[in-house]
């Protein structure tokens, strides 16, 4: 174990204490490897600090002057990966406060007047993931409109529709898709809420009691974009609600995505043989030669593993929290990163692989023909024609099926004899309705499968979700 008393004090708070930190205080304190992402945002909400600390005459325009320009010197050595991020300087707000004493010496310690890290990091945060929202949402959008685009040229390709992944009744392939279009709205809705709730400023809440210092609290919220500073202190510093509802919002998309991606993988396995991805997003075997592996969409399904984790995560953390900061709090941004990242990163790849997968349509109406989906829609016929009650006609239905299941058959190689040896009501134009085709046309009920219902529907969805 390091031996304290050789290294230096810490600089900025060393005043109060006579050793230096034990090495493995430096290893569990350090959050500098990750939190750096957040420099961007530090820096912009520290601008705005300052600019409002000399307009209040708290501290000089020449101080203040001189912080802005030390600032941003920094935002561009970061950018420059000039900056040396230091463990020693524990986080992103000590290793610029430090760079900044090194570029313009002592008047850098203005800048933390009337403020404390715990209103610093909550105000960093909201800020980076009121940008995080913003390019999911956009990224999410690229997934509609990928899943609209193929929708298009399906709103005629038939399939079977499934319940229990089992054929239930026809449906077009683009029908399918738009079932997405609508989660993939919802979830941006989340993320919009959520953005709404978060962009209130902590900033001015300081450690958690507020200052005596004459800060202009709405002064600094507007200039970074907030909707009004946070009623409270304490709650300012303390609450991390805002990131248990991103984290919630995406673990939701990424459980839809992977969906999806569960889809994708099996319409692309040789027995369905729904669906072709592309070689840009198929991978090929070290041993098999035949194979067209769906890793992508495999990884898309995996992700809410990791993306549901950082929601358990810190909710876990949260738990039971006495106010006001604490520690534990900084355990915060590695579940946001990653779940960020791993979202991003999900979204892409399905929208690249939705937009330029085949669907195979012959595969697609052959399943559709098998599996008595238009079983349905014989007893439907019973009931609008000869006026069956429906549990009756469902009952006479399902002998039909029996029927054709004895001999091998599909629903429409049945004759009409053999319909009416099990009802006598059966009439010849009853067979009509057992063709997939007529039975997707026939389903033209609001937010039903029929070709006229689908367009509308992307007409809707497309002004909706793409305008
Ligand atoms: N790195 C810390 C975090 O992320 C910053 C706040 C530190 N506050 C404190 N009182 N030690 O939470």
């Amino acid at each position: 174990m390091a031996k304290a008393k050789n290294k230096p004090k810490n600089k900025l708070w060393g005043g109060r204490f006579d050793g230096a930190p034990n090495a493995l205080l430096e290893a569990i304190n350090a959050s500098i490897d990750f939190d750096k992402r957040l420099y961007a945002v530090d820096i912009a909400a520290s601008m705005a600090h300052v600019r409002m600390l000399a307009d209040q005459n708290i501290i000089s325009q020449a101080d203040a002057d001189a912080i802005s320009t030390g600032l941003t010197t920094i935002r561009q050595e970061i950018e420059d990966g000039k900056f040396i991020f230091k463990h020693e300087y524990e986080d992103i707000h000590l290793n610029i406060e430090a760079r900044l004493t090194e570029l313009i010496g002592e008047g850098a310690g203005r800048l933390h007047t009337a403020r404390s890290r715990n209103d610093q990091v909550a105000t960093d945060l909201r800020l980076w993931l009121r940008e995080a929202c913003d390019a999911i949402d956009a990224t999410i959008c690229d997934v509609q409109k990928a899943l609209i685009t193929q929708a298009e040229q399906h709103t005629e390709t038939l399939m079977p529709g499934m319940t229990h992944l089992q054929t239930a009744q026809p449906i077009s392939f683009g029908y399918h898709l738009l079932a997405y279009v609508e989660m993939l709205g919802r979830d941006r809705g989340r993320f919009a809420d959520c953005r709404t709730r978060l962009n209130e400023c902590p900033l001015g809440a300081a450690a958690l009691a507020g200052t005596a210092f004459p800060i202009d609290r709405k002064a600094t919220a507007k200039a970074l974009g907030f909707s009004h500073p946070m009623a409270h202190g304490m709650d300012a510093v303390a609450s991390r609600d805002f990131v248990v509802e991103y984290l919630a919002a995406a673990a939701m998309c990424a459980t839809h995505l992977s969906r999806l991606a569960e889809e994708i993988v099996v319409w692309a396995s040789h027995p369905f043989g729904f669906i072709t991805l592309s070689d840009g997003f198929s991978t090929g075997s070290s041993i098999m030669p035949q194979k067209r592996n769906p890793d992508a969409a495999e990884l898309v399904r995996a992700k809410p593993g990791r993306i549901i984790g950082a929601l358990v995560g810190m909710l876990t953390v949260l738990k039971g929290l006495p106010m006001a900061y604490s520690k534990d709090m900084q355990e915060d941004k590695e579940p946001v990163f990653a779940a960020t990242d791993q979202l991003l990163l999900g979204l892409m790849a399905m929208a690249g692989m939705m937009g330029d997968l085949i669907a195979n349509k012959e595969a697609m109406a052959a399943a559709a023909s098998h599996g008595y989906a238009t079983a349905t829609d014989l007893a439907d016929w019973l009931v609008r024609v000869e006026g069956v009650p429906f549990r009756e006609a469902h009952s006479i239905t399902g002998k039909v099926v029996a029927l054709a299941e004895g001999q091998n058959k599909a629903l429409t190689d049945l004759t009409i004899t053999e319909l009416q040896s099990v009802h006598a009501n059966f009439k010849a134009e009853a067979l009509a309705v057992l063709d997939p085709k007529k039975s997707l046309a026939a389903k033209t009920s609001l937010g039903g499968t029929a070709p006229k219902q689908v367009t509308a529907a992307i007409a809707h969805a497309k002004k909706r979700f793409l305008s």
